[in-house]
C-alpha cells in the first residue's frame, strides 16, 4: 500500500481535474481522459475525439493532451505536490500518454505561480489591440517554450510575415477545397450546452453546418487570416527537433507554459495552423525560422481588445475512467 493517497481526496482531484480540463484542443475535442490511482494519474488520448480529416496522424490530437498535461502539472505545484510525469511509458500502449505520479513536497513554485492564468486563458481569433508585445514579454514566451524542449521561433522581419501570411492564404484554400475537411469541421459546431465542439448560438447551428458543408469559402477566410497574420502585434512558430509523439507531447507542454506565460504579461493568443496542417506547407512555414526542425502550430499573440466569455468544457466526470 501507498504511504499517501493524495487521489483519494476528492478536493484534490477536483483541484487537478478541474485545470486539465481547461486546456485548449484543436475544434474544442477536448481529447483526454485519465485513470486514478491513490498516488498517481494515467493520462490516456481518447481517440474517439480525433479529426481524421484535420489532424490524420493524431498530431494536434497528442499537443492537445500536452497541454492538458501542462495545466496538470500547475494545478499540482499550486496544490503543493511535485508531479513526476512518465512521457509515453509502455510502448506497447501508444495511447498511454504519461504516468504523472504526485509527491507531497517540493513543488514549483514558477509552476504554481501559473495557476491562476489557467481560467484566464482564451483563443483569441479577433483582432488585437494595437499595442505591441514588449521586449521582456517575448523572451518570457521564448523561455517558457525552451523550458519544455520546443522552440517559439519568432517571425519578426516583414518578409517573414508577409510570407508565413501568405502560406496561411493558402492553407485555407487548400483546406476549404476539401469537401470532407468541411464536413469533419461542420460535425464539431455544436450548441453551447453540449460542452465540447465550436460553440454557437442553438439556433444558429443548422444554418451555419450547412453553409460550411456546401460552401468552398476558401478565398473569403484566406483574406481575413492573411489580414490577421499580417497584423499580428507577434507571430511566431513553435517547433520541435523531431516529430513523434514524444515531440508532440513536448510540443503541446510547451504551448500552454507559453500562453499561461502570456496572460501572465496581458496577452492571448490564436493559431494560424493551416500551412502546418497542410503537409505541402509545413516545410516552407519551418523555413521561415531560418532553423531545421518541424513546425507544430503558427501562433498569433497581442493584447486583447475585449473580454471573452470562455469555451465550453464537459463535466469533470465524463474524463474519468472507472477502473
Ligand atoms: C493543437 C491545437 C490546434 C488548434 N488549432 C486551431 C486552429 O487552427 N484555429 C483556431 O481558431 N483554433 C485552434 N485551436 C484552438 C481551439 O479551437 C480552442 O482551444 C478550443 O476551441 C477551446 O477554446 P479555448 O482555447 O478558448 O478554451 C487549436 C488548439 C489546439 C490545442
Amino acid at each position: 500500500m501507498p504511504a499517501h493517497t493524495m487521489l483519494e481526496d476528492r478536493t484534490t482531484v477536483e483541484a487537478l481535474l478541474g485545470a486539465l480540463i481547461h486546456a485548449p484542443s484543436s475544434h474544442n475535442t477536448q481529447p483526454w481522459l485519465v485513470r486514478l490511482y491513490p498516488d498517481a494519474l494515467d493520462l490516456i488520448a481518447d481517440r474517439t475525439r480525433a479529426l481524421p480529416v484535420n489532424d490524420p496522424d493524431d498530431r494536434e490530437l497528442a499537443i492537445s493532451c500536452g497541454a492538458a498535461l501542462l495545466n496538470l502539472r500547475v494545478a499540482a505545484a499550486a496544490a503543493g505536490y511535485v508531479a513526476d510525469v512518465r512521457a509515453l511509458p509502455d510502448a506497447a500502449d501508444a495511447d498511454l500518454l504519461a504516468r504523472v505520479a504526485l509527491q507531497p513536497s517540493g513543488a514549483e513554485q514558477a509552476d504554481a505561480a501559473l495557476r491562476a492564468a489557467i481560467a484566464a486563458r482564451r483563443t483569441y481569433r479577433q483582432r488585437f489591440a494595437p499595442d505591441a508585445v514588449e521586449p521582456a514579454a517575448v523572451q518570457a514566451l521564448v523561455d517558457a517554450a525552451r523550458r519544455e524542449g520546443a522552440t517559439l521561433g519568432v517571425l519578426d522581419t516583414p518578409d517573414a510575415r508577409l510570407r508565413a501570411a501568405e502560406l496561411v492564404a493558402e492553407g485555407d484554400a487548400a483546406q476549404w477545397a476539401n469537401p470532407s475537411w468541411r464536413r469533419e469541421l461542420a460535425a464539431w459546431m455544436h450548441p453551447r450546452r453540449e460542452g465540447d465542439g465550436l460553440s454557437m448560438p442553438t439556433l444558429a447551428v443548422p444554418l451555419a453546418q450547412a453553409v460550411v458543408r456546401t460552401f468552398d469559402m476558401g478565398h473569403g477566410v484566406g483574406a481575413k487570416d492573411r489580414q490577421l497574420a499580417d497584423e499580428s502585434p507577434l507571430l511566431a512558430v513553435l517547433w520541435t527537433d523531431g516529430d513523434a509523439p514524444a515531440d508532440w507531447l513536448a510540443a503541446g507542454q510547451a504551448l500552454q507554459r507559453v500562453l499561461l506565460t502570456g496572460v501572465r504579461h496581458g496577452l492571448q493568443a490564436s493559431y494560424l495552423n493551416q500551412p502546418v496542417q497542410v503537409a505541402a506547407l509545413r516545410p516552407k512555414l519551418q523555413q521561415l525560422t531560418g532553423r531545421p526542425g518541424y513546425a507544430q502550430l503558427l501562433l498569433r499573440l497581442g493584447v486583447p481588445a475585449q473580454e471573452l466569455p470562455p469555451a465550453p468544457r464537459r463535466p469533470m466526470a465524463d474524463i474519468v475512467i472507472a477502473e
